[in-house]
């Protein structure tokens, strides 16, 4: 079975084929480059880019796999959650090659394609727990199967990787925040600063990361003459300790939440033996290595897919297409494009707002 996946919800523009003895035939990734000036990721400016890239971003994955679209089996693309005017394009050309080539069409979720990722990668089997940490998500799920979720906890503010974007803009590192943080935290004193772990205490396994930036505008902020963010003062070292405090502290708060997590996990999946962490965040050394000695501490398998399946890829969609497929989900052409799409939207509501209790 050979699938083709298409990703456009964000800034890459992505396509990639698999077949189902977990080979990945072709793949072709553009990160779109016409956002770094602006800090953030420009809805409008990110759709055009993704309708001018499409058409040759698939080209080039056929190429790459050696085969002709008609050796592929199903269509799949990310369908939602993300901007969704990428999202449109993207659903667009799968359903007109799905149409032209009278193949099925599979609306994928782009948060299942991170999901299930490390069951391509390594051998992970259902259920397990999963720390999905992206640009937009954080939430701690346990993943049943395909298409079954039991979501867990999640952030009540920004997502994990947002705090790193916006603290990156902060310090002026540039965007995506993520990659440069780590660089210069690699180079810091982790310990200089004490940052506040927020909701650590909340008893469910939800999360919060905009106090967390606060407190590190604060910091930054006191390095000013008129305790005006911009005039801060700050060389190297000092923006290089600030990046390694914030790092740090971040990584306690996911593992805090996980740890309850585990717990749970345990009591109420006896037989699940992974804890599996994905999205972009999950590029982070410093958090692999924490979750790693979490998951040793806890007799877990620690799985993370290698870190350039972790941002936003066409492999994720192309795979979480094929374990849909197998399973026998297709979708109509008239499949709607979903700017939101929660994982876990048929499972039954567990207690609590957006968890349960540990
Ligand atoms: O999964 P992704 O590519 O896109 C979304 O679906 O959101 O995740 C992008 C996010 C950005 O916030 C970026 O700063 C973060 O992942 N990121 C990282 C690292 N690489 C990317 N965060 C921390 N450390 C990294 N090495
Ligand atoms: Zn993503």
């Amino acid at each position: 079975m050979i699938v083709l996946g298409i990703e456009s919800s964000c800034d890459e523009t992505a396509a990639a084929i698999v077949n189902d003895k977990k080979e990945i035939l072709g793949e072709c990734v553009l990160s779109q480059e016409e956002h770094k000036s602006y800090g953030g990721v420009v809805p409008e400016i990110a759709a055009r880019a993704h309708l001018e890239h499409i058409d040759e971003i698939i080209e080039k994955t056929l190429k790459n796999a050696n085969i002709k679209l008609s050796d592929v089996d199903a269509i799949a693309a990310s369908s939602g959650p993300g901007l969704i005017g990428g999202v449109v394009i993207g659903v667009m050309a799968g359903k007109a090659l799905s149409l032209a080539l009278n193949k099925p069409f599979i609306a994928v979720n782009h948060l299942e394609g991170h999901a299930l990722t490390a069951r391509l990668t390594s051998d992970v089997c259902y259920p397990y727990l999963l720390l999905l940490v992206s640009g937009g998500h954080c939430q701690i799920l346990i993943v049943k199967n395909v298409g079954d979720y039991e979501r867990l906890g999640t952030t009540i503010d920004d997502a994990a990787g947002e705090a790193f974007d916006k603290v990156a803009k902060m310090l002026n590192l540039g965007y995506p925040g993520g990659p440069m943080i780590e660089k210069m935290a690699a180079k810091g004193d982790e310990n200089r600063f004490t940052l506040p772990h927020p909701l650590s205490n909340s008893g469910d396994m939800n999360l919060s990361f905009s106090g967390l930036k606060t407190a590190v505008r604060k910091i930054i902020e006191s390095y000013s003459p008129d305790g005006k963010l911009e005039h801060a003062i700050l060389n190297d070292k000092d923006t290089a300790d600030i990046c390694a405090c914030f790092q740090k502290t971040a990584a306690e708060c996911l593992t805090i939440k996980l740890e309850k997590a585990i717990r749970y996990f345990k009591a109420s999946y006896p037989n699940g033996k992974d804890l599996v962490v994905a999205g972009g965040v999950a590029a982070n050394t410093y958090l692999r290595e924490a979750l790693q000695k979490l998951a040793d501490r806890h007799k877990l398998l620690f799985s993370a897919p290698p870190v350039r399946f972790c941002t936003d890829n066409g492999v994720m969609i192309a795979w979480a297409g094929l374990e849909r497929f197998q399973n026998g989900y297709v979708n109509d052409l008239d499949f709607k494009p979903r700017p939101r799409w929660p994982l876990d939207e048929n499972a039954p509501k567990a207690a609590g707002a957006g968890g349960v209790k540990a």
